[in-house]
């Protein structure tokens, strides 16, 4: 879905902004957003799933996982575009509500929510506050006491519950993935007691489980598997106590496409998918749910940015065998992507200001920090005349990269420029370094 494309003289341009005029303008590096994509991401995973689970009689909420990119414009979007936003801080709460987007409409996880952080999502009286431990039931409770709420005026809540799935990149394994420490687990029944316990608490509405497998899944059938586990724990809290809950969360996680080649997972198949195996199972139940709720971040806002980089020093390395690798030095790296270094996450990149020779070398575009694990790309092919002042553009930037952005090295983290039908603006301005020194009391 990139909107980029390249003009007649190699050039890259994004929503219809030549790279070396947003370089220019903005300087590097940059974040370069495009707003249409982001719309599109957005209204397609609304309409794949309420489409397909209109079908079997569920209404869908998406919720926007805000920990891949919030911002004040982004979290509008999300709302323009009919999504919830999801948030897991009071950083993140606090951006939802600084855009304006109303408390029923925002979701709070976290797996140690502070004490301020639960009186300010009930305060705000969020839609949901998502349950991640035994311990936290109480406080939950305490804290809607605290704030004057009755068995009239219930907090409502989710449960999160471990399946014992975990999947991410192209595998899922089905069992002995509980030792982690997100939600609580469906074995020995503790699912199950905690789900009782909210029904216990006067002051809690329990909305329903909740359930995230993990992230930048391609396999649908991970979603499949957990879908029914998590009916069968809905059929079980009903054998046990009459509560029937009127809402599943099967959670985030959808893959994307990082290099050229690779398939992003298809988001009207999943929907169609699940929606059929959540209609067979509850046909088999003879029920139905009525609200299903997902929460992408990745798949939303994964493929709506590009991040450019000003070529600085191209050097070339002889390696031991004998064999030259030109190590392409650009003016960011780990700080403004944490990915490669983190989870060996790999990128492309291409020249974007010109096409370059059609020769080509073996090159690693590497970072400006003090540590040789600064590694944007570790292996590409690049244009041998490639030189400084050329502009790099490395794409599928826009989860994860400006959430996860750092001041290592104080380094300033870079701005977000929304790129939109030949328009550009910044949504998310560059760091300066009274920002940093702002911070710094001497
Ligand atoms: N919901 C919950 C409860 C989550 O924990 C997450 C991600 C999401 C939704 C959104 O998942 P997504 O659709 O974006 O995959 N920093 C890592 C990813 C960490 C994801 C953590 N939880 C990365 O850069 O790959």
């Amino acid at each position: 879905p990139h909107t980029a494309v390249l003009d007649q003289d190699g050039e890259l341009a994004l929503a219809g902004i030549g790279a070396t005029d947003l370089a220019g303008r903005f300087d590097t590096p940059a974040y370069i957003l495009d707003e249409e994509t982001f719309h599109a991401r957005a209204r397609l995973f609304r309409d794949a799933f309420s489409e397909a689970f209109a079908a079997v009689g569920s209404t869908v909420d998406v919720y926007y996982a805000g920990k891949s990119f919030l911002s004040v414009a982004v979290a509008r979007w999300a709302r323009a575009d009919g999504l919830r936003v999801d948030t897991c801080t009071g950083g993140e709460l606090a951006v939802a509500l600084r855009a304006g987007v109303p408390g029923a409409e925002i979701g709070l996880h976290g797996n140690n929510k502070s004490d301020s952080e639960i009186a300010r999502a009930i305060d705000a009286r969020v839609g949901r506050v998502v349950v991640d431990s035994h311990a936290e039931i109480e406080r939950i409770a305490q804290a809607a006491r605290d704030a004057g709420r009755t068995s009239d005026d219930r907090v409502p809540v989710m449960v999160r519950v471990t399946t014992g799935i975990h999947a991410g990149g192209h595998e899922f394994i089905s069992t002995a993935h509980e030792d982690q420490k997100f939600g609580i687990s469906l074995t020995g029944g503790q699912a199950l007691d905690a789900l009782q316990s909210v029904l216990a608490h006067p002051e809690l509405e329990l909305l329903g489980a909740h359930t995230h497998i993990g992230s930048q899944i391609q396999d649908a059938q991970a979603f499949e598997v957990n879908a029914r586990k998590m009916l069968g724990l809905r059929e079980e809290l009903r054998a046990q106590t009459g509560f029937l809950m009127p809402e599943l969360d099967l959670g985030g996680g959808y893959g994307i496409a990082y290099l050229p080649g690779e398939v992003p997972i298809d988001v009207r198949a999943l929907a169609t998918d699940l929606a059929q195996v959540v209609a067979s199972v509850c046909t088999e139940l003879s029920t139905t749910v009525p609200r299903i709720s997902i929460e992408p971040g990745r798949a939303i806002v994964g493929s709506t940015t590009v991040t450019l980089y000003t070529v600085g020093v191209v050097k070339p390395v002889t390696l031991e065998d004998g064999s030259v690798r030109t190590y392409v030095a650009v003016d960011g790296g780990m700080s403004d992507n944490i990915r490669p270094a983190l989870y060996d996450a790999r990128y492309t990149a291409r020249l974007a200001n010109r096409t370059g020779s059609a020769e080509t070398v073996r090159a690693r575009v590497v970072g400006k920090h003090c540590e040789s694990g600064d590694i944007v790309i570790p292996d590409l092919r690049l244009p041998a005349d490639i030189a400084p002042g050329d502009l790099l553009a490395v794409p599928a930037t826009g989860a994860y990269g400006r959430s996860m952005a750092s001041n290592y090295n104080h380094v300033l983290r870079p701005p977000v420029v929304v790129v939109d039908r030949g328009e550009a603006r910044v949504i998310v301005r560059r760091e300066t370094e009274d920002d940093l020194l702002a911070l710094d009391l001497g």
